[in-house]
C-alpha cells in the first residue's frame, strides 16, 4: 500500500517511514521543514535502502498539497503528523499553532475525499486529556480543559475527524495519542534532531551532559506528585513508531469495528522528571547539572497511559523503557555533537 507520510522529515515521522518501509509500505514523504531537515532522507535510505519521494510542501498550501496527490493517485494511507508541537511555544504563539496544526489537517481532509483515501492515522496527544481526573488514563478517560493551544488543536483535530467521517462512509481513521516520545533509533542514524532548540525533556537532559547548555532547569518541584517534579510516560520514539505501522495494518485488514477508533500509546507508567534525569546519570555515568526552577505554564502535573486496546487490537506492545531511551539519546546526542564538531 503506497503511504503519504506528513511531517515525514520530523522525529517520530521518520522513525516510522523506516518502519513502515521495513514492513513493505511503500512511503511518500511531505515535509515543510518548519522543525526538521530533509538530510533526513538520506539516513533512512542508508537503514532501509528505498529513497523516499519527497515533496518540501507546507500542507497549509492547497494547490502544492493537491499536486502531491496528482503525482501519487495510489496514495491509500495518510499518516499525519505535520504539526507545530511544543506545548511552552503553543502557549506564547497560539495563532501560528491554530492556523498551521488545524489548516493542515483540513486540506488533507479535502484531499483524502478528492482522491478516494481509504486510512487515515491521526498523530494526537495525551495532551488532549489536560490534567485527567484519573491515572492511568484509558481512551474513555473524559478530556478536560486543554492546558496549551497545542493541546486545544489536538482535541480539535479529533473532533474535526469524527464530524468529517460521519459525512464521508468510504474512509476510517485512527486517533493515535502519544504519549511522551523520546530515544533515538538502534542505528544511532536517526534521533531527534530539532531544527530548533530543544524544549522537550530528554533532548534537554542530553544537550546539558554532552555541554551544549551549562545546566538545565526542573520546572517545578513542589507539585503534588512522589517527588514533587511533574509525572510523563516516556516511550521509545521505535516502539511509538512500530505502532503506525501496526494500525495502518489493522485498517488495511478492516478490523476494525469503528470508523473512527482511538489509542492511547505509552508504556503504561510514568516517571518523574526526577527519576528521568537519574535514569539518565545511572545508565550513562553522566552526573546532569541541573537546578530547580519554577512552574512551566502549561504543563499538566501527572499523567501516564493504560495502553491495553493498542495490545489487544492492534496486536501493538512497547519494547523499550526509559533506560533504553536514555542509551539511545545518548549515543544520538554523542554522534551528533561528534559530526557538529568536525
Ligand atoms: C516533560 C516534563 C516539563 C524540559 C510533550 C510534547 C507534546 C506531546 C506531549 C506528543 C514536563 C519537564 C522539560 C526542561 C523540565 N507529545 N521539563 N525541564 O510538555 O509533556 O509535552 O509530550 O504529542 O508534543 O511536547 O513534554 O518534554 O516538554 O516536558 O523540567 O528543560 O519535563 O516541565 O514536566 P510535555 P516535555
Amino acid at each position: 500500500m503506497k503511504v503519504l507520510v506528513t511531517g515525514a522529515c520530523g522525529y517520530i515521522g521518520s522513525h516510522t517511514v523506516v518502519d513502515l518501509i521495513e514492513n513493505g509500505f511503500d512511503v511518500v514523504s511531505v515535509d515543510a521543514h518548519f522543525n526538521s531537515d530533509p538530510s533526513v532522507l538520506e539516513q533512512i535510505e542508508k537503514i532501509t535502502g528505498v529513497s523516499v519521494p519527497h515533496y518540501p510542501v507546507n500542507l497549509v498550501d492547497r494547490e502544492k498539497t493537491r499536486k502531491i496527490f496528482e503525482d501519487h493517485p495510489d496514495i491509500k494511507g495518510i499518516i499525519h503528523f505535520a504539526a507545530l508541537k511544543l506545548v511552552g511555544e503553543s502557549v506564547e504563539k497560539p495563532l501560528e499553532y491554530f492556523d498551521n496544526n488545524l489548516n493542515s489537517l483540513l486540506n488533507i481532509l479535502w484531499m483524502s475525499k478528492e482522491f478516494k483515501v481509504e486510512h487515515l492515522i491521526f498523530s494526537s496527544s495525551c495532551s488532549v486529556y489536560g490534567n485527567a481526573t484519573e491515572l492511568p488514563v484509558t481512551e474513555q478517560t473524559p478530556l478536560q480543559e486543554a492546558e496549551s493551544p497545542y493541546a486545544r488543536t489536538k482535541q480539535m483535530g479529533e473532533q474535526i475527524i469524527k464530524d468529517f467521517s460521519r459525512s464521508y462512509e468510504p474512509m476510517d481513521f485512527i486517533l493515535l495519542r502519544y504519549f511522551n516520545p523520546a530515544g533515538a533509533h538502534t542505528s544511532n542514524l536517526l534521533g531527534e534532531s530539532p531544527v530548533q532548540p530543544a524544549a522537550n525533556l530528554v533532548p534537554v537532559i542530553t544537550e546539558t551532559a554532552i555541554g551544549k547548555r551549562k545546566s538545565m532547569t526542573v520546572f517545578g518541584d513542589d507539585y503534588e506528585t512522589r517527588d514533587g517534579s511533574c509525572v510523563r510516560d516516556y516511550i521509545h520514539v521505535m516502539d511509538l513508531a512500530n505502532a503506525h505501522t501496526k494500525a495502518l495494518q489493522y485498517l488495511e485488514a478492516h478490523k476494525n469495528q469503528d470508523q473512527v477508533e482511538v489509542f492511547n500509546l505509552g508504556i503504561g507508567e510514568g516517571a518523574t522528571v526526577l527519576e528521568a534525569i537519574h535514569a539518565f546519570e545511572k545508565v550513562t555515568g553522566e552526573k546532569l547539572n541541573y537546578e530547580i526552577g519554577p512552574r512551566r505554564p502549561g504543563d499538566v502535573v501527572a499523567i501516564y497511559s493504560n495502553y491495553e486496546a493498542a495490545k489487544n487490537k492492534l496486536g501493538w506492545s512497547p519494547k523499550m523503557g526509559i533506560e533504553e531511551i536514555m542509551e539511545t539519546a545518548w549515543e544520538w546526542e554523542r554522534r551528533r555533537s561528534g559530526e557538529e564538531m568536525s
